[in-house]
C-alpha cells in the first residue's frame, strides 16, 4: 500500500527520502516519486512508474538539491500504474505538490466542482482531486496553506494521510491524516514524517502518532504544532520506539521471507517472554488478566481478520471452542462491516491483524465498538491504529516483518491465540488442572520443535520444490486443526509463486474437488498423526486411486503415511491442538522455493501490499 516519507532538516533531503522509499518497499507499489523546494524557492517533482531504483536512474541527470522535500511509494486504487498517476501531483498553478495514502471517496464530485471553475487534470487520480482543491480553497479565500488544507479535508469523504509543500516555502511541510497512517519523527533540529517509523528510525526513536483528522504543521527551527481539522491545537505524547534498525536488514538472507520463516523459533520465544512463566504453570497475558470477569462470562467471542490473520482467527475459533467451551464466530472484516451483523454488548470481539492498519478490520472493529462490545487486539505493530482502538490486547512481538506475505505474524497470531485460550480456560475451570500443565509445557518446546523442522527439512523441501515448480494448480487438504493450515498453504503458494492454489478440509474433496484430481496435479496433505490420522488416510487413498501426485506433511517415524504417498516431510509430534504452529513451516519453505526457482519477486510479490490501508 501506498507509502509516505517527508523530511525537514538541515541536510539534503533527497538520499534521506529514497533510502525512506527503500525502507517502504515492503508495502508493495507500482511507482514511486519525490518532490523537492530547494534553497532557492523552487518546486520540482520527479516520479516514474516502477521501483524506487527507476526513481533514483530518472532523478541522476535532475536537481535533486533542497533540505525539505516528500516522497511516495503509489500502490494503484484509481487510475493505473504510470508515470503520470504517480505521486506527487502539483496543483493546477503547480505551486503546490502532495502526497496521499487512502482513497478520497467524493472524488469525482470535488473533480467536476473545480473542472467548472477552469482547473485542468493531468491524471486519473482520486489525489489530483484534493491537491487542486487546497490551491482552490487558498486563492478564493486568500487564506494560508495550512488553513487551506484544513478546510479542504473538512470537504473531503474518505481516508487520507497526506503531506504537502508549497513552492516559495522551503521551511514549511504539512501533514495530515484520517484512517491512514502516519507518524511524526522528531530529530535534532530535523524533523521527518511516514506512514510507519521504518524511514525514520535511523534517525530518530522520537516519534508522534497523529490521530484521525490531526494536521501537523512543520516549520524550520520550531516546534511542530498538530491541530485538528476544526483548528483546536492538539498536545500529543513524544513517544520513544525501542525497535533497531538492525531489526529491519535481511541479516545474510537472501530474501525478508526467508529470514522471517528461520526467526520463528526466537519470535515465538519472544511472544511468550513473561508469558508463560518459567515453571510453566501459568499463563500471565495481562490484556486477559485485566478483564478477567469478562472473559469469564463471555457468551459469544467474534473474532474479525482478513487474510492470513483470518486463518488464524480459524484456529483461535478451534482453540477457544476446545479448551473454553465458549461459541466462537470467525468472519471477514470486510463482510462484517457491511451484513448488517448482531451484536451484543456482552460479545468479545478478537480482532486480529499484523500491520494493525487494516482498513476493513478497523471499520469492523469501530462497528462492534459503536454496538458496545468489548474488543480486543492481536496486532504486530506496536502504536499501530488497530492497537490503539481496541480496550485491550497482546502485541504478537515479532519485530516488523518486512516480506509482504505473512510468516512469523501467522504463527505468533496462532501462539496469542492458544496462551489467550488457555488462560481464559484456567479462569473457567474448562479444562482439568493437568491438561492445562501438559499444554503449557508443550506450548513451551514449541520453538525447539520449530527449529528442527527448519534444520532438518529446509534442502529437502528445496529440492521437491524443483519437481513442482512448473505444475499450473496445487490443492492443499487439511483436517480439524490443520485445516486452516492447508488455506494458509495454498494462500501463501498463490501470492508469492502466482500458480493457482486452492486449499479445502480433506473430506470436503469428494464433494467436488475430487474432480480435479489426474497426475498432473500436485496434492499437499497434512496428515500427522493426531485425532484425524486414519480419516485423513482414507482421504489420501482417495487422491492416490486417482493417480494425483501427494505430497504429505507427516509426523516424525510415520510409516503408514509413507508407504502411500509420493513424497513426505517429517514434522515431530505435538498436542493436536498445537499442530497448526509446526504443520505450517514446510508449507512456507515450500512456497518459498518455488517462487524462488520460478525467480518471483518473493518479498514484494505483484499486486500485494503488506499494510492493507483501503478497504
Ligand atoms: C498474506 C497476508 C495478508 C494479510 C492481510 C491482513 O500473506 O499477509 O493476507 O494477512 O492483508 O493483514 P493484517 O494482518 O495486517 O491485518
Amino acid at each position: 500500500m501506498c507509502g509516505i516519507v517527508g523530511y525537514m532538516g538541515n541536510r539534503e533531503a533527497y538520499p534521506i527520502l529514497v533510502k525512506g522509499l527503500h525502507r517502504l518497499e515492503y508495502r508493495g507499489y507500482d511507482s514511486a516519486g519525490v518532490a523537492l523546494v530547494n534553497s532557492n524557492g523552487d518546486l520540482s517533482i520527479y516520479k516514474t512508474k516502477g521501483r524506487v531504483s527507476d526513481l533514483e536512474e530518472f532523478c541522476q541527470s535532475k536537481d535533486t538539491t533542497g533540505m525539505i522535500g516528500i516522497a511516495h511509494t503509489r500502490w494503484a486504487t484509481h487510475g493505473e500504474p504510470n508515470n503520470v498517476n504517480a505521486h506527487p501531483h502539483y496543483s493546477e498553478s503547480e505551486n503546490l505538490a502532495l502526497i496521499h495514502n487512502g482513497i478520497i471517496e467524493n472524488y469525482a464530485v470535488l473533480k467536476a466542482r473545480l473542472m467548472q471553475n477552469g482547473y485542468h487534470f493531468k491524471s486519473n487520480t482520486d489525489t489530483e482531486a484534493l491537491i487542486q482543491l487546497i490551491e482552490y480553497i487558498k486563492k478564493q479565500n486568500k487564506v494560508d496553506l495550512c488553513t487551506a488544507v484544513q478546510l479542504a479535508l473538512g470537504q473531503v469523504v474518505g481516508a487520507y494521510a497526506i503531506a504537502v509543500m508549497e513552492k516559495g516555502q522551503p521551511d514549511l511541510l504539512i501533514a495530515a491524516r484520517k484512517s491512514s497512517p502516519l507518524v511524526l519523527g522528531i530529530g535534532d533540529d530535523e524533523f521527518f514524517i511516514a506512514s510507519d517509523a521504518s524511514p525514520i528510525i535511523e534517525y530518530t526513536n522520537k516519534v508522534i502518532y497523529l490521530e484521525d483528522e490531526e494536521i501537523v504543521i512543520v516549520k524550520r527551527n520550531l516546534q511542530p504544532k498538530i491541530v485538528t481539522i476544526g483548528n483546536v491545537e492538539k498536545t500529543r505524547e513524544i513517544i520513544e520506539l525501542e525497535i533497531s534498525l538492525n531489526e529491519l536488514e535481511k541479516g545474510g538472507y537472501d530474501h525478508f521471507m526467508l529470514k522471517e520463516i528461520f526467526e520463528q523459533p526466537r519470535t515465538l520465544r519472544d511472544c511468550m517472554r513473561g508469558r508463560i512463566d518459567v515453571s510453566c504453570s501459568q499463563v500471565v497475558l495481562s490484556g486477559i488478566i485485566d478483564h478477567k470477569e469478562r472473559f469469564r462470562n463471555v457468551k459469544r467471542i467474534i473474532i474479525l481478520a482478513c487474510g492470513t490473520s483470518w486463518h488464524a482467527g480459524l484456529i483461535g475459533e478451534y482453540l477457544f471452542e476446545e479448551f473454553c467451551r465458549i461459541p466462537v464466530e470467525v468472519e471477514y472484516s470486510s463482510e462484517f462491516r457491511y451484513r448488517n451483523p448482531v451484536i451484543n454488548p456482552d460479545d468479545i470481539v478478537i480482532a486480529i491483524s499484523q500491520s494493525g492498519e487494516t482498513a476493513d478490520t478497523l471499520a469492523a472493529i469501530e462497528q462492534a465498538r459503536q454496538a458496545g462490545a468489548f474488543v480486543y487486539g492481536i496486532c504486530n505493530v506496536v502504536g499501530s491504529s488497530i492497537a490503539r482502538n481496541t480496550h485491550s490486547g497482546s502485541y504478537t512481538h515479532v519485530g516488523p516483518e518486512i516480506g509482504v506475505a505473512s510468516t512469523k505474524a501467522f504463527t505468533a497470531q496462532l501462539l496469542v491465540l492458544a496462551m489467550m485460550a488457555l488462560s481464559v480456560a484456567h479462569e473457567k475451570n474448562t479444562l482439568t488442572e493437568e491438561r492445562y500443565l501438559r499444554l503449557l509445557n508443550e506450548l513451551n518446546v514449541i520453538p525447539d520443535k520449530i527449529e528442527w523442522i527448519l534444520n532438518t527439512t529446509n534442502d529437502s523441501i528445496n529440492n521437491l520444490s524443483k519437481i513442482f515448480t512448473y505444475a499450473h494448480n496445487f490443492i492443499y487438504l487439511g483436517r480439524g486443526y490443520n485445516y486452516p493450515v492447508a488455506l494458509e498453504g495454498a494462500l501463501k503458494l498463490k501470492e508469492i509463486s502466482y500458480i493457482h492454489a486452492e486449499g479445502y478440509p480433506a473430506a470436503e474433496m469428494k464433494h467436488g474437488p475430487i474432480a480435479l484430481i489426474d497426475s498432473e496435479m500436485p496434492i499437499v496433505i497434512i496428515a500427522t498423526d493426531n485425532g484425524m490420522y486414519e480419516k485423513v488416510i482414507s482421504n489420501i487413498q482417495e487422491i492416490k486411486a486417482r493417480n494425483g501426485r501427494v505430497i504429505a506433511v507427516v509426523s516424525e517415524h510415520d510409516t503408514v503415511v509413507k508407504a502411500i504417498a509420493d513424497y513426505v516431510i517429517e514434522v515431530p509430534a505435538t498436542e493436536d491442538c498445537f499442530d497448526p504452529l509446526l504443520t505450517t513451516i514446510p508449507l512456507q519453505l515450500l512456497s518459498y522455493h518455488i517462487a524462488v526457482n520460478k525467480k518471483r519477486d518473493v518479498d514484494m510479490p505483484r499486486n500485494l501490499a503488506k499494510s492493507v490501508t483501503v478497504e
